[in-house]
């Protein structure tokens, strides 16, 4: 198994477990972490002895609070554009289409990137002490993962819009309420719960889940995609952009 700086790995009873491993970042997602989240899933993927992927974060704070800001705040809109498109290309398009079905378990914050990877995953499972969120209005861009187009498919548009403009956090039982997220339960028990479903999963034919994931997402494709990458590199010309990430990093809140 290849060697990860960011990631746990572990296969046992033909379920993949990949842990982001950045606590003291509140596991942000970095460009080499979502080098390696490909890598790691890729493998497990082609693994046929690995039915289920759980994906979780390390730590009890944080299942991943976003892409991580200290790397792409000097970013201009061309570098922004990249951003979006190589990440969505190499995790989270990536993930939403792969063969094998992927269980997010949510062990505490979920933010921007993160809930977005939550998103792209096929069943997300809860810790009740979990937080969800697509904070990046707050920070003058926008979500740049796909968030736009999936939080929407899967909770609604009005709700999203609501999310995605308040930049607000919701809890995890509005997360339920919503159906943003399929099961609660305690963070204690949150990785027994993710098993359980595993095995509930497996015992469906693997081929014919690949196939259904391909047939659910197939009406989902349409260029919105495209234009929330554009969009997402555009909001790094802004001056909202310079001043949101400033903020963040100097721990104040932004004047806009
Ligand atoms: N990127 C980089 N570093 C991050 C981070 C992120 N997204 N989130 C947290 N961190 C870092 C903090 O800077 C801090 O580092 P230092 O100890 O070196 O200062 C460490 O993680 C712990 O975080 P806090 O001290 O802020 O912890 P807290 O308990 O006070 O707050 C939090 C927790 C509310 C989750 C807060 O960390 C936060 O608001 N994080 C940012 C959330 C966010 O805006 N995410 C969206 C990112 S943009 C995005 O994802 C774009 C996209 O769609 C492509």
């Amino acid at each position: 198994m290849t060697h990860y700086n960011n990631l746990l790995i572990e296969i046992k009873d033909k379920i993949g477990y990949i842990t982001i491993n950045r606590p003291k970042q509140l596991n942000a997602l970095n460009k080499q972490t979502i080098e390696e989240l490909h890598e790691a899933f890729k493998q497990l993927n082609d693994d046929k002895q690995v039915r289920t992927i759980i994906v979780t974060g390390s730590g009890e704070k944080a299942f991943v609070a976003g892409a991580d800001i200290k790397e792409f705040m000097n970013f201009d809109a061309v570098q922004g554009r990249e951003l979006a498109a190589t990440g969505q290309a190499l995790l989270f398009d990536f993930v939403e289409n792969l063969e094998t079905p992927v269980i997010a378990a949510i062990n505490g914050f979920a933010l921007g990137g993160g809930l977005e990877l939550a998103l792209a995953s096929h069943i997300r499972i809860a810790a009740d002490s979990a937080k969800m969120g697509l904070p990046e209005v707050s920070l003058g861009v926008i979500p740049g993962y796909g968030g736009t187009q999936r939080l929407a498919q899967i909770i609604g548009k009005g709700r999203a819009m609501n999310m995605i403009l308040t930049a607000d956090m919701i809890d995890a039982k509005t997360a339920l309420d919503y159906g943003l997220v399929t099961e609660l339960t305690t963070l204690e028990n949150l990785m027994e719960t993710a098993v359980n479903k595993a095995h509930r999963l497996m015992k469906n034919s693997p081929q014919a889940q690949a196939l259904a994931i391909k047939a659910v997402n197939a009406s989902y494709y349409k260029d919105g995609f495209d234009i929330e990458k554009k969009l997402f590199g555009n909001a790094f010309t802004t001056s909202d952009f310079k001043e949101g990430t400033t903020a963040f990093v100097e721990r104040r809140k932004p004047e806009f």
